[in-house]
């Protein structure tokens, strides 16, 4: 028995690195996903990869308009989700940087997506599934939401922090309804998001010098716990960090 049956997922950010590994593990494991994310072709792309199981939906979470209504059409389909995986986000290399430097603007739209767009999604994920009986929400959480990790990731790391906070709060304030939330904390990981560092060697020998596994997280590393707190033997588990991230955050 695959161990996703009979569930359907929302994964946003799944056009691209560790969205799209988690999303085509969770068709892999028997669930129908929803591939959720702002870019329509990415989107589209990654359905047609993953086949019938899947669908796309075009999604800005940063847009309350968009994801509510993302929700209502899902519902109205039969397609409400028992799994969210609110994983989109932004990391804006080159603009971000220590407070006294960072621009308001830089600021507000890191915090616009990776934090209020994370919002939306919990908040209309929670509707839905207190509509439906309940369910498993997952966020991306990230190493610098628990470390500093580079002095100038002021508003990523921030975010991160934020994310982390926003799980255990709605984890308390829904258990007793069905709702499970969690989040995952990977390692870097070589995606597009952090091509700036990848294709800097010294950057990139620093970064994985700090992973006492010795090498990059690539997405596939994720999609294992991802797919355990999906699941049905992730029941007791809620408003915990698991972190698979080579023991980043041990150090
Ligand atoms: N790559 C890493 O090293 C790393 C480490 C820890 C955590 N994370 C987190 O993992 C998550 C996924 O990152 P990734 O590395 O796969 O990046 P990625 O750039 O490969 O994928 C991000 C996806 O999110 C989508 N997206 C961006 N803004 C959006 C919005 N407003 N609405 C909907 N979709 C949007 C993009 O179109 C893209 O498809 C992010 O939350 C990131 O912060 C990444």
């Amino acid at each position: 028995m695959m161990r996703l049956e009979g569930k359907t997922a929302l994964v946003t950010g799944a056009g691209s690195g560790i969205g799209l590994a988690v999303a085509t593990r969770f068709a892999a494991e028997g669930a129908r996903v929803v591939i959720a994310d702002r870019d329509a072709d990415a989107a589209a792309a990654a359905a047609t990869l993953i086949g019938e199981a899947a669908r796309a939906a075009v999604m800005d979470i940063s847009d309350e308009q968009a994801v509510e209504s993302a929700f209502a059409g899902l519902a109205a389909e039969r397609w409400a989700p028992d799994v969210v995986v609110a994983n989109a986000g932004v990391q804006l290399f080159g603009q971000d940087a220590p407070a006294a430097d960072l621009d308001l603007d830089v600021w507000k739209r890191t915090l616009d997506i990776n934090l209020t767009g994370t919002f939306l999604t919990v908040k209309h994920a929670v509707r839905s599934m207190l509509a439906t009986g309940g369910g498993s929400i997952i966020l991306t959480g990230s190493p610098t939401g628990i470390n500093g990790e580079g002095r100038d990731f002021t508003a990523y790391s921030t975010t991160k922090a934020g994310i982390h906070g926003l799980a255990r709060t709605a984890a308390a304030a829904y258990a007793d309804r069905g709702i499970r939330v969690n989040t995952v904390v990977p390692a870097y990981t070589e995606t597009t998001l952090v091509s700036t560092i990848t294709s800097d060697p010294e950057s990139r020998a620093a970064i994985i010098g700090r992973i006492p596994l010795g090498r990059a997280g690539a997405p596939r590393d994720v999609e294992g716990i991802m797919v355990f707190l999906a699941s049905d033997d992730a029941e007791f588990a809620t408003g915990s960090l698991f972190a698979v991230d080579g023991g980043m955050t041990a150090l």
